[in-house]
């Protein structure tokens, strides 16, 4: 990924994140890694502010929140939606190059980035960097996303392939979750924890916020993802045979959260 955006950029994806954020119990996820009240703390990629906000509810008045991301759009909703919060902070910026001083944070979280960035290493070194002396970083991202479901036909697994190699291609590791352990040891972080979550189950019809959510997901990724499926057509098929699966009321269909926590010495 390069210059000021991101493969999932679109104008429809403040509401979707907004809408997966508020799906998941981001809550606990942030005071199972440690996030406490009085901390000073960091949102790498904090997109429309969402979970900045429940950051922002956990360390209190007496602590703090930055929230960075590149993206400007993202950044004026994320301040229009912590606006009554006056812990909170933002700043335009790269994550991978953060103009912060080393150091600095109590807690350093950063949920759905990773598996954009060609060099997870390379921000998990930044995080480290800007985490002060036992503050902890924490990196929660998927791992096979949309992958496990069943039954599959043969045409609908093929394409699934297709899918995840064009986005391999185009840097986006819809496998990242597994291997930030590896990463975070390899990095020199201590006490190293992972925490599986579901980011859906789903036995049965899927609701219409997740049929939706991929419904933009396939909208977003279109010019992306078609040329492996020989064009717009027999990508739109996929997607279709797709969303069948999400609304058959036999088929199961589930996505894990993969939470990634260690403490920089
Ligand atoms: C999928 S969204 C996740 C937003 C939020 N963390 C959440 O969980 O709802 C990814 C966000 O990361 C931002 N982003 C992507 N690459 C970035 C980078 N290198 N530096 C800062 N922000 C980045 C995008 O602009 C987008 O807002």
């Amino acid at each position: 990924m390069s210059g000021g955006s991101y493969l999932m950029e679109s104008e429809v994806e403040a509401r979707r994140l907004a809408e997966q954020a508020r799906a998941l119990p981001v809550h606990g996820h942030l005071l199972t890694t440690g996030l406490a009240p009085g901390m000073r703390a960091l949102d790498a990629g904090c997109g429309p502010g969402v979970i900045t906000a429940v950051m922002a509810e956990v360390v209190g008045r007496q602590g703090s929140v930055l929230g960075v991301d590149l993206n400007a759009q993202r950044l004026a909703e994320a301040r229009a939606h912590c606006a009554p919060l006056p812990q909170c902070s933002f700043l335009q910026g790269d994550l991978r190059k953060l103009e912060l001083e080393d150091n600095t944070f109590d807690y350093v979280w950063c949920q759905f980035v990773i598996e954009y960035l060609p060099d997870p290493a390379g921000a998990l070194a930044e995080f480290i960097r800007v985490a002060r002396p036992g503050g902890r970083v924490v990196v929660a991202d998927v791992d096979a996303l949309g992958l496990q479901n069943w039954p599959l036909s043969p045409e609908l697994e093929e394409g699934c392939r297709l899918f995840v190699s064009a986005l391999g291609a185009a840097g986006l590791d819809l496998y990242v979750g597994r291997k930030l352990f590896h990463l975070f040891r390899r990095a020199g972080l201590e006490a190293v924890r992972v925490h599986l979550t579901p980011l859906w189950v789903v036995a049965g019809a899927a609701d219409s916020r997740l049929i939706n959510d991929w419904k933009q997901r396939f909208t977003t990724l279109e010019p992306v993802v078609s040329p492996a499926f020989g064009g717009t057509l027999g990508y739109r098929v996929f997607c279709e045979q797709y969303l069948g699966l999400l609304s058959d009321p036999d088929a199961l269909k589930y996505s894990v959260l993969l939470i990634t926590e260690g403490q920089k010495r």
